[in-house]
């Protein structure tokens, strides 16, 4: 596997205006919520996971409110408290509501259903998140879902009221249009777009990704890893713990997975070839897509976390990126 030095990841900026970030980060929904739910949460390695990310470099930390509902951002809290919140690039969300502990990832959720972009709901909730995150402000606050009964100009009028009283230093999308960041830009600069994107979930390469690093937009894929499958860990249903939201996704259950095996067993092959880990691989592609593109890989483990940020130094090349290209599509929606 591909090691990697302290302090030695690379950098880059968070879209043209941003602040520097390592090029890949960490997405700490795992950590209380979506995955596992069955087992015993071990809060005090999460943070010491989290600790380690801004020791190898791995600065942007990514939560949102919906997560738990607020036992995310507790949890990001209190290991930022002090001394550590000035190394993070803080990252959360707002706009999925959930008023009942869920184990679902909210991206699910149909149209309309559980999202809320209101204005006097954003300038409620930032004051909700900065109180939990113990932190005066944040780094990046992100549209979590552009409600589809608020006009987004409306919405993200009220994610620029944060920025303008210094409780948020710079504002970011997730899972929007092209149509819908020129919208948003018109009103506020947009930092960010925060969507899927793997070897297995490849649609933001059509227009958005293109279009944010044509505008100096930073593109932050989420479940990079395609929410562990990627790296090989998973060769049955049975594999995936008990309450584990994954169990009821398509791609996962058991005559899906049967095929997308051949995909992960492919990226092994490769990753067997250049002499480092599936999970790396497939990170290695994500950065490949453009300069603008800073990976969220979610995990809870000290070891994992060492493999992600080994991803930043793996060369792919031209042939490699040629192969992990050609990959077939997955068998099943992603939701
Ligand atoms: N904007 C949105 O709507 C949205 C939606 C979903 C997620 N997100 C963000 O994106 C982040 C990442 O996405 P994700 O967590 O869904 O999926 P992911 O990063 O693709 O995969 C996470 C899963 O992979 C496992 N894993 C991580 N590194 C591994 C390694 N090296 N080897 C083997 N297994 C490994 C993790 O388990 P361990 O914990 O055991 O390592 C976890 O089960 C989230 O934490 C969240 O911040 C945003």
């Amino acid at each position: 596997m591909t090691g990697t030095k302290l302090d030695a990841m690379r950098t880059t900026t968070l879209g043209a205006e941003g602040p520097g970030v390592g090029v890949i980060g960490l997405g700490c929904m795992g950590m209380t919520f979506s995955y596992d739910m069955g087992t015993p949460r071990d809060d005090a390695t999460s943070i010491a996971v989290i600790h380690q990310a801004l020791g190898l470099g791995m600065t942007l930390i990514d939560t949102a409110d919906v997560y738990g509902p607020f036992t995310n951002e507790e949890l990001v809290g209190r290991a930022l408290a002090g001394r550590h919140r000035d190394r993070a690039v803080l990252a959360t969300k707002v706009g999925l509501v959930s008023d009942s502990p869920q184990t679902a990832d909210p991206g699910d959720s149909s149209p309309g259903a559980g999202r809320c972009g209101r204005p006097e709901y954003i300038r409620q909730s930032i004051d909700g998140s900065l109180r939990r995150l113990r932190t005066g402000h944040v780094d990046l606050y992100q549209l979590h879902r552009v409600d589809p009964q608020v006009p987004l100009e409306e919405t993200w009028g009220a994610m620029a009221e944060a920025v303008a009283a210094g409780k948020a230093r710079h504002i970011g999308l997730s899972e929007a249009t092209v149509e819908e960041i020129k919208r948003a830009h018109a009103v506020h600069p947009v930092t960010s777009v925060q969507s899927e994107l793997s070897l297995w979930t490849r649609e933001a390469l059509a227009d958005v990704l293109p279009y944010c690093q044509k505008q100096g937009i930073a593109f932050l894929p989420f479940s990079p890893l395609g929410r562990g499958f990627l790296t090989g860990r998973f060769s049955s249903f049975d594999d995936l713990p008990q309450k584990d939201f994954r169990r009821g996704l398509p791609r996962f259950q058991q005559a899906a997975l049967r095929v997308n095996l051949a995909i992960a067993g492919r990226v092994r092959e490769i990753a067997g070839q250049v002499g480092a880990t599936a999970a790396q691989v497939a990170l290695a592609w994500v950065l490949a897509q453009g300069r603008c593109v800073i990976p969220v890989p979610g995990t809870k483990t000290p070891r994992n976390l060492l493999e992600n940020a080994g991803a930043a130094d793996v060369e792919l090349s031209a042939a490699d990126l040629t192969e992990l290209d050609a990959l077939p599509a997955p068998e099943g929606a992603r939701y």
